[in-house]
């Protein structure tokens, strides 16, 4: 029998393909948005964040979602400083949630608060991606907007905290295949992952939507 943590990347496989090429990624991954896109998309990252993160000192001592609990992945603190170079000093007065967004961080903050397995699957499906495909959205945007390698701007995808992000991974890992849930609630987690993609997904179209390339 596969272990937990490839029965949810292999669940998860397909809707990875359609986030990875949405119309929405690949213009920005293709250099073809401005920053304000970039600067867009990463608002919509902060309320996702302050979701997830908000409500996690609470679940550290939760038995299920308590071990994923790690402060080196806290990503709140990096998208404010990549804000504020962003958008400059008043960042905070501009924020806003697209309804996509808004949809979203409600469900990790309902998860956060009422089901800690389910926030699991959300915890996974944005950290652990932060830790991948992040790195090859950091470059990216280095060399379209002329961020500082590893700088403000794009901090976010940076982690201080962790050398080695691929051992990193295989921890992770390690927490998922021991995870403290029956074969049922590790199907629910599954499915909450597929949601928390489709989440994702959704936000892509409406950014999609707000910068169209004019052919
Ligand atoms: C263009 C955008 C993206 C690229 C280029 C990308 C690329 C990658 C790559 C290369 C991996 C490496 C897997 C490994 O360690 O072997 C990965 C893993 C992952 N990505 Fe993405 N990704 C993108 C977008 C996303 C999005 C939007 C999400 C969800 C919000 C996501 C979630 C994940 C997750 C959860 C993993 C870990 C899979 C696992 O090992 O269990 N990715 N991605």
């Amino acid at each position: 029998m596969d272990s937990f943590s490839t029965v949810i990347r292999t669940a998860s496989h397909e809707q990875h393909v359609e986030a990875e090429t949405s119309t929405f990624m690949s213009d920005l991954l293709g250099g073809r948005l401005g920053v304000d896109a970039y600067a867009r998309y990463t608002e919509q990252l902060w309320f996702v964040y302050e979701a997830l993160e908000s409500g996690a000192d609470r679940l550290a001592s939760d038995p299920v979602a308590g071990p994923f609990i790690q402060p080196e992945l806290y990503r709140l603190a990096a998208l404010e400083r990549d804000l504020e170079h962003l958008r400059g000093p008043g960042w905070r007065t501009g924020l806003s949630a697209l309804p996509a967004t808004r949809a979203y961080a409600d469900r990790v903050r309902e998860c956060a608060e009422r089901w800690p397995a389910g926030y699991i699957a959300h915890h996974y499906t944005r950290y652990l991606g932060d830790l991948s495909g992040g790195q090859l959205i950091r470059d990216k945007a280095e060399r379209t907007w002329g961020f500082a390698r590893k700088g403000d701007g794009v901090r976010f995808y940076v982690f201080e905290g962790i050398a080695n992000p691929a051992a990193f991974k295989r921890g992770y890992r390690a927490l998922l295949d021991a995870v403290r849930a029956d074969d049922l609630e590790k199907q629910r987690i599954v499915a909450e992952c597929r949601r928390a993609f489709a989440l994702n997904t959704a936000v892509f179209r409406a950014l999609g939507e707000e910068f169209p390339l004019s052919a």
